[in-house]
């Protein structure tokens, strides 16, 4: 197949510059699942230009399929009390101390079944989907035993082999801590690592391992235990750090190999050269900023001098992001954050690739990646994070394929 006539943002570094990676009067050639070439459609080999199925996009933009690479989609109930709650002055610590937040999402998904949790986040996922997101990593985290851990991420693989989306699934049983451990810390942590995340990986539910380092979660040291077992399995880490207080759980990820760390609102930006190993991703998650309003801004300025990849995710979750918008994300980290439309751009495709560690598979358009792709009804990439509540998606493709089931109709 060859999509002609197209604008493409292909994000091939350097796209920073503001460049989006642009091509003009551009063509992308499909073969089967893959991408075969991109280029000036005046430089289109012959031997393509009389396929049979040419698609004219008559200029319009053609980006990567946007990746949500920090999700915790998959859960039951939601907590709009606690939104209450936080507009009458209380904190989220507070409200989590209080027996609420987290756990209180625990024990609803806890008493979900798989059906009934696969029913309540479906339409999160097809919600991502109508703005062309084509990948979406999606946490456990609201199970906190063995079982409900494990059926959290059997609803993710569901809602894969359902929708076609790309799923890669976080075990992130290091969330929280569950009532029945209450006052011991440490002996959820070793279940964590002597039963939790041994079974998941043992069913094949793992692409890597998250934890929470807070005061509200868990320390720096709890944490570099679940990462123990996680790299004697060589599963990747990541890690939600420095989103209330500056812990040093980022600097520890990062020196451990981390595809991403996540938050770092209170990451000192002195600290921010720690993170520099080539290979960390810094995820930023503007929706809990502006949910839980607050202040202290991610030290932006400092991880792009450092040239610190930057990513954009939804945080997609019932407490600090009730957000199933990534181009809200986008024009949010811009905003609120001061990241470019090419940098917001580049955090929801290449960049969110990295920090799932699957950048040479997708997140940009070039030869041998994967044909996850939208096509979006604009001339410039820009417009994706400038416009809020309109939404130009017009037709995705996952792995050469079309989707359907989205409300709009495919070409
Ligand atoms: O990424 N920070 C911890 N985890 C989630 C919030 C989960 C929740 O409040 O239910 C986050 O913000
Ligand atoms: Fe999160």
């Amino acid at each position: 197949m060859i999509l002609t006539n197209a604008t493409i943002a292909t994000m091939v570094a350097p796209y920073t510059d503001s460049s989006f990676g642009l091509i003009d009067n551009a063509s992308i050639v499909v073969i089967d699942e893959k991408i075969k070439w991109v280029g000036k459609t005046s430089a289109l080999p012959d031997s393509w230009s009389s396929s049979e199925q040419i698609l004219d996009c008559q200029g319009n933009l053609i980006t990567p399929g946007l990746i949500d690479c920090h999700t915790h989609l998959v859960y039951a109930g939601n907590r709009a009390r606690e939104f209450e709650l936080r507009l009458e002055g209380a904190s989220y610590e507070e409200i989590a101390n209080s027996g609420g937040g987290i756990v209180s999402t625990v024990t609803a998904t806890r008493n979900a079944s798989g059906e009934d949790l696969l029913q309540q986040s479906m339409p999160r996922l097809k919600q991502l989907m109508s703005e062309g997101v084509t990948t979406v990593e999606i946490k456990s985290g609201y199970g906190l035993d063995t079982e409900n851990e494990i059926k959290m991420l059997r609803v993710a693989q569901e809602l894969a082999d359902k929708t076609g989306v790309r799923i890669s699934k976080t075990f992130l049983g290091a969330h929280a801590l569950p009532a029945e451990f209450k006052n011991d810390a440490d002996g959820y942590i070793r279940t964590v690592c002597e039963e939790m995340l041994p079974r998941a990986y043992h069913e094949g539910l793992v692409d890597a391992v998250d934890g929470f380092t807070e005061s509200i979660a868990f320390n720096v040291e709890q944490m570099e235990r679940v990462f123990e077992i996680a790299q004697s399995y060589h599963l990747p880490i990541k890690l939600h750090a420095e989103q209330l207080s500056d812990l040093g759980g980022a600097k520890m990820a990062a020196q451990r190999g981390a595809l991403s760390v996540d938050h770092l609102e209170y990451l000192n930006p002195l600290d921010v050269d720690k993170l520099g190993n080539g290979k960390t991703v810094a995820v930023m998650l503007p929706g809990a900023f502006y949910v839980l309003r607050e202040t202290q801004l991610p030290p932006i300025a400092a991880l792009r001098e450092k040239g610190i990849p930057m990513a954009i995710a939804s945080d997609c979750n019932p407490g600090s992001s009730p957000v199933t918008s990534l181009l809200l994300s986008m024009n949010m980290a811009c905003t609120l954050f001061g990241m470019t439309p090419s940098e917001a751009l580049g955090g929801v495709t290449i960049q969110a690739a990295r920090a799932l560690g699957l950048e040479k598979v997708i997140g940009s358009i070039e030869p041998d990646k994967q044909a996850d792709l939208v096509i979006w009804d604009t001339d410039h990439p820009a417009t994706l994070s400038y416009h809020i509540g309109l939404n130009p998606c017009a037709a995705i493709m996952i792995g050469g394929k079309w989707q359907k089931c989205l409300p709009w109709d495919h070409p």
